[in-house]
């Protein structure tokens, strides 16, 4: 299948993609993650994104569209792919939407998270992220079995650079200007499915395997 997940910063995205893709076999690929590694590798691209990023301000779409055209193109994306974070602005979905025309690889389904803005910034303030594997963890709702250490891989956990309130009440804001847009462009093109993202993270896996179940049904 080849999907989409649409949602604010925090309403989920990064840890429903994991169940997701596991089920479906398909390759995870989150832009936001694409971009961290960049950084901490010290890259030309990792280099230019850093300010955008620490800000909670979009990388400019040239760039994304270009680090999206090349991943796209690997062997694991041959039958399908879950997007996490991409796309963010019309011109990207438009890009997006012209890489699969040319390839006769049209998407099956846009899902959107919503949730209430202050269980966002709930969410995202309590965010701990394994340096060493990448596993999301929550201080209150899904917290390490041992403090600040990755119950998978035993690295240590992290609070990401642009994870404190004033950067995530911008990344709001710009979600709202920038990618709210993008709901409306799927919704014309009869992609967007909403899932109900208020409740644990397995209750909400579950809304979303059920409308997963349905289209593969109809197809
Ligand atoms: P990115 O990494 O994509 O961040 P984001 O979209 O802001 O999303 P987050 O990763 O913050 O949240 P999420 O929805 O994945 O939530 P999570 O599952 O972690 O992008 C970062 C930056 O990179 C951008 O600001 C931009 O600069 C740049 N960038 C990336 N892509 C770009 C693009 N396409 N174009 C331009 N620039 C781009 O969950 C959050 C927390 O909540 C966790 O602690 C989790 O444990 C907890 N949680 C999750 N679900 C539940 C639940 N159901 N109940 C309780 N707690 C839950």
């Amino acid at each position: 299948m080849r999907l989409i997940l649409l949602g604010p910063p925090g309403a989920g995205k990064g840890t429903q993609a994991v169940r997701i893709a596991e089920r479906h076999h398909i390759p995870h690929i989150s832009t936001g993650d694409i971009l961290r590694a960049n950084v901490r590798e010290g890259t030309e691209l990792g280099t230019e994104a850093k300010g955008y990023m620490d800000a909670g301000d979009l990388v400019p779409d040239d760039l994304i569209i270009a680090m999206v055209g090349e991943r796209i193109t690997l062997p694991d994306a041959a039958e399908g792919f879950l997007f996490d974070g991409f796309p963010r602005t019309v011109p990207q979905a438009e890009a997006l939407g012209q890489l699969l025309a040319e390839r006769d690889e049209p998407l099956d389904a846009v899902l959107r998270l919503a949730v209430d803005e202050r269980e966002i910034v709930t969410r995202i303030t309590g965010r701990r992220t394994c340096s060493g594997c990448g596993r999301i963890f929550h201080v209150r709702y899904d917290p390490p079995t041992a403090d600040n250490v990755c119950d998978d891989c035993n690295g240590p956990l992290v609070q990401r650079d642009d994870d404190t309130e004033d950067v995530v009440l911008n990344r709001l804001a710009v979600y709202r200007r920038s990618t709210e847009p993008l709901e409306d462009f799927y919704w014309q093109r009869g992609l967007l499915r909403d899932v109900e993202a208020a409740g644990s993270p397995d209750e909400v896996a579950e809304h979303a395997f059920a409308i997963l179940d349905e289209l593969s049904a109809r197809s």
